[in-house]
Protein backbone atom coordinates (compact mmCIF):
# COMPACT_ATOMS: atom_id res chain seq x y z
CA UNK A 1 0.00 0.00 0.00
CA UNK A 2 1.33 3.39 -1.16
CA UNK A 3 -0.35 5.21 1.76
CA UNK A 4 1.06 8.74 0.62
CA UNK A 5 -0.15 8.08 -2.71
CA UNK A 6 -3.73 7.38 -1.47
CA UNK A 7 -3.70 11.30 0.75
CA UNK A 8 -2.29 12.63 -2.59
CA UNK A 9 -5.28 11.05 -4.57
CA UNK A 10 -7.69 11.64 -1.87
CA UNK A 11 -8.44 8.13 -2.03
CA UNK A 12 -8.75 7.98 2.39
CA UNK A 13 -12.17 6.45 2.17
CA UNK A 14 -10.97 5.13 5.99
CA UNK A 15 -11.10 9.13 7.05
CA UNK A 16 -14.68 10.18 8.73
CA UNK A 17 -13.33 13.50 9.26
CA UNK A 18 -13.91 13.21 13.17
CA UNK A 19 -12.47 11.53 15.93
CA UNK A 20 -13.38 7.96 16.60
CA UNK A 21 -16.59 8.28 18.92
CA UNK A 22 -15.79 5.05 20.85
CA UNK A 23 -12.27 6.36 21.78
CA UNK A 24 -13.95 9.47 23.07
CA UNK A 25 -16.30 7.41 24.84
CA UNK A 26 -13.34 5.37 26.28
CA UNK A 27 -11.29 8.61 26.71
CA UNK A 28 -14.31 10.84 28.92
CA UNK A 29 -15.02 7.87 31.04
CA UNK A 30 -11.40 6.59 31.79
CA UNK A 31 -9.22 9.73 31.51
CA UNK A 32 -5.96 8.79 30.45
CA UNK A 33 -2.75 11.03 31.54
CA UNK A 34 0.82 11.69 30.48
CA UNK A 35 2.61 11.57 27.27
CA UNK A 36 0.55 9.91 24.64
CA UNK A 37 1.49 8.54 20.87
CA UNK A 38 -1.51 7.51 18.53
CA UNK A 39 0.18 6.01 15.35
CA UNK A 40 -1.03 6.14 11.68
CA UNK A 41 -2.75 9.23 12.52
CA UNK A 42 -3.90 10.40 8.92
CA UNK A 43 -5.05 13.31 8.73
CA UNK A 44 -4.73 13.44 12.91
CA UNK A 45 -8.86 13.47 14.33
CA UNK A 46 -7.48 11.58 17.39
CA UNK A 47 -4.37 13.60 17.98
CA UNK A 48 -7.23 16.27 17.91
CA UNK A 49 -9.37 14.34 20.65
CA UNK A 50 -6.61 13.73 23.10
CA UNK A 51 -5.38 17.33 22.56
CA UNK A 52 -8.90 18.25 23.70
CA UNK A 53 -8.71 15.91 26.46
CA UNK A 54 -5.34 17.56 28.04
CA UNK A 55 -3.04 15.06 26.89
CA UNK A 56 0.09 15.65 25.78
CA UNK A 57 -0.08 13.77 22.46
CA UNK A 58 2.32 13.48 19.33
CA UNK A 59 0.94 12.13 16.49
CA UNK A 60 2.84 9.93 14.12
CA UNK A 61 2.28 8.84 10.35
CA UNK A 62 4.41 7.58 7.45
CA UNK A 63 2.80 9.21 4.67
CA UNK A 64 4.13 13.34 4.60
CA UNK A 65 1.28 14.39 2.75
CA UNK A 66 -1.21 12.87 5.95
CA UNK A 67 0.91 14.66 8.62
CA UNK A 68 0.42 18.19 5.97
CA UNK A 69 -2.99 17.48 5.59
CA UNK A 70 -3.62 16.98 9.71
CA UNK A 71 -1.17 20.14 9.94
CA UNK A 72 -4.16 22.38 8.07
CA UNK A 73 -7.08 20.85 9.52
CA UNK A 74 -6.00 21.59 13.25
CA UNK A 75 -3.33 24.23 13.15
CA UNK A 76 -3.02 25.06 16.86
CA UNK A 77 -1.66 21.89 17.59
CA UNK A 78 0.45 21.27 14.31
CA UNK A 79 3.88 21.00 16.13
CA UNK A 80 2.25 17.75 17.37
CA UNK A 81 2.38 15.82 14.20
CA UNK A 82 5.11 14.49 12.74
CA UNK A 83 6.19 12.52 9.81
CA UNK A 84 7.76 8.62 10.60
CA UNK A 85 8.14 4.90 11.04
CA UNK A 86 6.10 3.17 13.68
CA UNK A 87 7.45 0.30 12.90
CA UNK A 88 11.41 1.89 13.26
CA UNK A 89 10.81 4.81 15.43
CA UNK A 90 13.26 7.81 16.15
CA UNK A 91 15.17 7.72 19.15
CA UNK A 92 12.84 10.48 20.70
CA UNK A 93 10.46 7.93 20.56
CA UNK A 94 11.48 5.15 21.58
CA UNK A 95 10.38 4.17 25.43
CA UNK A 96 8.91 7.79 25.58
CA UNK A 97 4.57 7.21 25.63
CA UNK A 98 2.24 6.49 28.72
CA UNK A 99 -0.39 5.85 26.58
CA UNK A 100 -1.03 4.95 22.89
CA UNK A 101 -4.26 5.29 21.43
CA UNK A 102 -5.03 2.70 18.44
CA UNK A 103 -7.54 3.67 16.04
CA UNK A 104 -7.50 2.01 12.33
CA UNK A 105 -4.09 2.16 11.72
CA UNK A 106 -3.50 -1.93 12.47
CA UNK A 107 -6.38 -2.51 10.05
CA UNK A 108 -4.79 -0.60 7.66
CA UNK A 109 -1.40 -3.31 7.52
CA UNK A 110 -1.34 -6.58 5.74
CA UNK A 111 -1.79 -9.75 8.79
CA UNK A 112 2.04 -10.45 7.93
CA UNK A 113 3.31 -6.75 9.31
CA UNK A 114 1.49 -7.28 12.95
CA UNK A 115 4.52 -8.61 14.38
CA UNK A 116 5.57 -4.86 13.15
CA UNK A 117 3.43 -3.31 14.44
CA UNK A 118 3.15 -5.18 18.18
CA UNK A 119 7.40 -4.13 18.04
CA UNK A 120 6.37 -0.81 16.92
CA UNK A 121 3.68 -0.20 19.76
CA UNK A 122 6.75 -2.30 22.17
CA UNK A 123 9.71 0.33 21.08
CA UNK A 124 7.07 2.96 21.85
CA UNK A 125 5.24 2.45 24.91
CA UNK A 126 6.87 2.23 28.19
CA UNK A 127 6.70 -0.37 30.95
CA UNK A 128 3.50 -0.08 32.93
CA UNK A 129 1.69 1.99 29.37
CA UNK A 130 -1.26 1.67 28.39
CA UNK A 131 -2.61 0.73 24.63
CA UNK A 132 -6.09 1.83 24.18
CA UNK A 133 -7.42 0.40 20.97
CA UNK A 134 -10.49 0.67 18.91
CA UNK A 135 -9.45 -2.70 16.85
CA UNK A 136 -11.23 -3.29 13.60
CA UNK A 137 -12.55 -7.21 14.36
CA UNK A 138 -15.38 -9.50 12.75
CA UNK A 139 -13.78 -10.57 9.64
CA UNK A 140 -16.64 -12.71 8.88
CA UNK A 141 -18.15 -9.47 7.27
CA UNK A 142 -16.88 -9.04 4.23
CA UNK A 143 -16.70 -12.80 3.42
CA UNK A 144 -13.90 -12.73 0.13
CA UNK A 145 -13.05 -9.24 0.36
CA UNK A 146 -9.22 -8.90 0.44
CA UNK A 147 -8.78 -5.47 2.45
CA UNK A 148 -7.67 -3.08 2.98
CA UNK A 149 -8.80 -3.13 5.93
CA UNK A 150 -7.21 -6.13 6.87
CA UNK A 151 -9.61 -7.14 9.94
CA UNK A 152 -8.85 -9.46 12.55
CA UNK A 153 -10.25 -12.13 15.26
CA UNK A 154 -10.26 -11.10 18.79
CA UNK A 155 -8.48 -14.28 19.22
CA UNK A 156 -5.80 -13.09 16.73
CA UNK A 157 -5.79 -9.75 18.58
CA UNK A 158 -5.70 -11.29 21.93
CA UNK A 159 -2.86 -13.72 19.94
CA UNK A 160 -0.58 -10.55 19.54
CA UNK A 161 -0.32 -8.91 22.66
CA UNK A 162 -0.38 -12.13 24.51
CA UNK A 163 2.95 -12.42 25.65
CA UNK A 164 3.58 -8.89 28.04
CA UNK A 165 0.72 -7.34 28.23
CA UNK A 166 -2.74 -7.88 30.06
CA UNK A 167 -6.26 -6.92 29.13
CA UNK A 168 -7.54 -4.14 31.62
CA UNK A 169 -10.55 -3.44 29.53
CA UNK A 170 -13.03 -5.04 26.62
CA UNK A 171 -15.86 -4.67 24.55
CA UNK A 172 -17.98 -3.75 22.36
CA UNK A 173 -18.98 -0.25 21.75
CA UNK A 174 -22.39 1.08 21.81
CA UNK A 175 -21.56 4.16 19.68
CA UNK A 176 -19.93 3.88 15.92
CA UNK A 177 -19.48 5.69 12.91
CA UNK A 178 -22.33 4.77 10.24
CA UNK A 179 -21.22 1.35 8.83
CA UNK A 180 -19.03 0.26 11.57
CA UNK A 181 -21.57 -0.95 13.96
CA UNK A 182 -20.18 -4.47 15.23
CA UNK A 183 -16.91 -4.35 13.55
CA UNK A 184 -15.05 -2.61 16.06
CA UNK A 185 -13.57 -3.50 19.87
CA UNK A 186 -12.77 -1.51 22.31
CA UNK A 187 -9.66 -3.19 24.32
CA UNK A 188 -7.28 -1.70 26.29
CA UNK A 189 -3.73 -3.67 27.05
CA UNK A 190 -1.49 -2.86 29.75
CA UNK A 191 2.13 -3.55 29.36
CA UNK A 192 4.06 -5.33 31.89
CA UNK A 193 5.72 -2.75 33.92
C1 LIG B 1 -6.22 3.19 7.46
S1 LIG B 1 -5.24 4.62 7.71
C2 LIG B 1 -5.93 5.30 9.21
C3 LIG B 1 -5.57 6.74 9.48
C4 LIG B 1 -6.24 7.32 10.74
N1 LIG B 1 -5.89 6.56 11.92
C5 LIG B 1 -7.74 7.41 10.57
O1 LIG B 1 -8.46 6.73 11.31
O2 LIG B 1 -8.19 8.17 9.69
C6 LIG B 1 -3.69 3.95 8.28
C7 LIG B 1 -2.63 5.00 8.50
O3 LIG B 1 -1.43 4.38 8.99
C8 LIG B 1 -0.31 5.00 8.35
N2 LIG B 1 0.81 4.05 8.42
C9 LIG B 1 0.93 2.88 7.75
N3 LIG B 1 2.09 2.27 8.10
C10 LIG B 1 2.70 3.08 9.00
C11 LIG B 1 3.93 2.99 9.72
N4 LIG B 1 4.76 1.95 9.56
N5 LIG B 1 4.24 3.98 10.58
C12 LIG B 1 3.40 5.06 10.73
N6 LIG B 1 2.25 5.18 10.07
C13 LIG B 1 1.89 4.21 9.22
C14 LIG B 1 -0.81 5.32 6.96
O4 LIG B 1 -0.07 6.31 6.31
C15 LIG B 1 -2.26 5.74 7.24
O5 LIG B 1 -2.37 7.12 7.46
Amino acid sequence: MNWDEAYRKGEVYWDKGAPSLPLRQYLERHPAKGRTLVPGCGRGHEVALAAELGLDVTGLDIAPTAIAEAKAAYPKIADRFIVGDLFNPAAGLRGAFDVVLEHTCMSGLPPELRASYRRGIDLTLKPGGLLIGVWFINPNLDPGYAGPPFPFSVPALTALFADGYTIVDDYVPDVAFPGREGRERLRVLRRAG
